[in-house]
């Protein structure tokens, strides 16, 4: 039986009308139209579905919606503005790229792109916490995401040159 629920992402507010238990992805997708989060395994293994909840990475696949509601959600379409208050920006506009977005693009991340999104939510949340991680860090914190086309060294030279870009910007 659907339920109304009210979810805040990327700070707005939405109400839907979801079952309580319906995968967070879903609603992101079906409801709101947002496609940054993919559905890749369904099951909390690849990443690809992932989002922020109060700053941390989760897997939106396997979240019930009425777990998040009232809660801080973050998609890959939402960074720009979480990194415009992260950087305590006095600059009224929102920047149009999150530094790690900008990164992806310099160091041309992708190959198919399917996981990219779940990549860069983990990286934003290593580096929402972590000024400077090392390189083993950045290893660890990246471990639970899977790419088929093996973009692992790209990605860690795109956090890596985020991570210095947010460490004079922050
Ligand atoms: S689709 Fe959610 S972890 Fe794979
Ligand atoms: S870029 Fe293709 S799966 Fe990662």
């Amino acid at each position: 039986m659907a339920s109304s629920l009210k979810i805040k992402v990327n700070g707005l507010t939405h109400g839907v009308s979801a079952s309580l238990d319906t995968p967070l992805l879903y609603v992101l997708h079906n409801e709101l139209h947002l496609h940054g989060p993919r559905f890749g395994c369904g099951l909390a293994q690849c990443g690809a579905c992932s989002v922020l909840l109060n700053g941390n990475e989760i897997r939106s696949c396997v979240t019930p919606v009425a777990s998040v509601a009232g809660q801080n959600i973050t998609t890959l379409e939402g960074l720009p503005a979480l990194w415009a208050a992260q950087s305590k920006s006095t600059a009224a506009a929102i920047p149009a790229l999150h530094p790690l977005q900008q990164a992806w693009i310099d160091v041309q991340v992708p190959q198919c792109g399917y996981c990219q999104n779940g990549m860069i939510i983990q990286a934003a949340d290593l580096l929402g916490t972590t000024k400077n991680p090392s390189l083993q860090t950045i290893k660890e914190a990246m471990n639970g995401h899977l790419c088929r086309c093996g973009t692992y060294t790209a990605v860690i030279e795109a956090i890596q040159q985020a991570a210095a870009t947010m460490a004079k910007g922050a």
